[in-house]
C-alpha cells in the first residue's frame, strides 16, 4: 500500500490561531515511521504555502479570508486530484476544516463523481455565509462542497454531532443528510453507527472519503482543538470507527483536521490522530 501525505497549515477559517501547526504536530508524532512499520510506502509532499492573516488585505480579512482559503483549496484540489489519478491514497493533514473543500473537490474530480463522505465532527460545518453565527469558513465547508456537487447529500453521513447551529439543523433536515449525533452513538453503539454510515456512503472500493475533525473526539482525549465540546467520541469508539472503515475496504482518502498544538497537552491530540490514521489504514492488534 502507498500513502501520499499533504500538509495544509491553514488557520484562516477559524477564530483561534494555532491549527496551522497541526501538520507539524502530526509529523512530529511519528506519522511516517508508524505508517512504514505497517508496511505502507509513504510519499510526503510537504506543506502547501498558506498566507498568514497578517499578510491579508483589509478586504480579504473582511471576507473572513474566504478568497485566500478558496485559492489554497483550489491548489489542494489539484494536488489531491493528481495523487488519486496516479493511484495513490491522499492523506491530508490540516489545518482548519475549511481545507475539506479542496480535498473533496480533488477526489471528486479524479474519480469523475462525488465520493461518499463520512464527516466525523462535533459540529455540522454546513452553515452558509448567511446562516453562520461566526462567519468562520471552517463552519461552512460542507455547504460549499455540496454547492460544487463534490458531495452528494444522499451519500454523506455525519458522526459525532453535538453542537449544531439552528440554521444548520434546518439545512440537514431539508437535505435529508444522515446525521448520527452523540445520542445515536449512545443508543446504537459505534459499531452499529459505522455499519449504518457505510451502508449509506460506500458503494465500491475506494468510494469513501473520511473527513475527521479531531473535535469529534471527546476533549478528554483530544484537548488540542480550537472548538472543544464535551460529550464526544471516546478513545475506543474512535478506533472502532476507523477499524470499521478499514475493514470495509472502501476507504479512498482521509483527512485529519483542527489539531491545535498550542492548546494541546504534550502533543496527545496529534499522537491520537496518528493512531487513528493507522487504524483507518488497517492496523489491528493481532
Ligand atoms: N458552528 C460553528 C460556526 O459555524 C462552529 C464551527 C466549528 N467548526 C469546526 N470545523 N471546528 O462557527
Ligand atoms: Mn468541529
Ligand atoms: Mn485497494
Ligand atoms: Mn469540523
Amino acid at each position: 500500500a502507498k500513502v501520499d501525505v499533504v500538509g495544509v497549515p491553514m488557520d484562516l477559517g477559524a477564530d483561534r490561531r494555532g491549527v496551522d501547526m497541526g501538520p507539524s504536530a502530526i509529523r512530529y508524532a511519528r506519522l511516517k515511521e508508524s505508517l512504514e512499520r505497517l508496511g505502507i510506502e509513504v510519499t510526503d509532499h510537504g506543506n502547501l504555502r498558506v498566507p498568514v492573516p497578517e499578510s491579508a488585505t483589509e478586504a480579504e480579512a473582511d471576507a473572513k479570508y474566504y478568497p485566500i482559503i478558496k485559492a489554497v483549496c483550489d491548489e489542494l484540489a489539484g494536488i489531491v486530484e493528481g495523487v488519486v489519478r496516479a493511484g495513490g491514497f491522499p492523506l491530508v493533514l490540516g489545518g482548519d476544516h475549511s481545507i475539506a473543500m479542496g480535498t473533496i473537490a480533488g477526489v471528486a474530480r479524479a474519480r469523475g463523481r462525488a465520493p461518499g463522505v463520512i464527516w466525523v465532527d462535533a459540529h455540522g460545518d454546513i452553515n452558509t455565509p448567511l446562516t453562520s453565527p461566526s462567519g468562520n469558513v471552517h463552519g461552512m465547508p460542507v455547504h460549499f462542497a455540496l454547492q460544487e456537487h463534490a458531495v452528494d447529500p444522499a451519500r454523506m453521513a455525519f458522526i459525532g454531532l453535538r453542537d449544531v447551529d439552528e440554521g444548520e439543523k434546518k439545512i440537514i433536515r431539508e437535505l435529508g443528510v444522515k446525521a448520527f449525533t452523540m445520542a445515536d452513538v449512545d443508543r446504537l453503539g459505534m459499531s452499529g453507527v459505522v455499519a449504518e454510515a457505510l451502508a449509506i456512503v460506500a458503494d465500491g472500493e475506494h468510494s469513501v472519503h473520511v473527513s475527521f475533525d479531531m473535535d469529534g473526539v471527546d476533549p478528554q482525549e483530544a484537548p488540542g482543538v480550537g472548538t472543544p465540546v464535551r460529550g464526544g467520541i471516546t478513545y475506543r469508539e474512535a478506533h472502532l470507527l476507523m477499524e470499521g472503515v478499514a475493514a470495509s475496504g472502501t476507504l479512498g482518502s482521509l483527512e485529519i483536521t483542527e489539531i491545535n498544538p498550542i492548546l494541546d497537552r504534550e502533543n496527545q491530540t496529534a499522537i491520537l490522530a496518528v493512531e487513528l490514521i493507522l487504524s483507518a489504514l488497517g492496523k489491528t492488534t493481532l
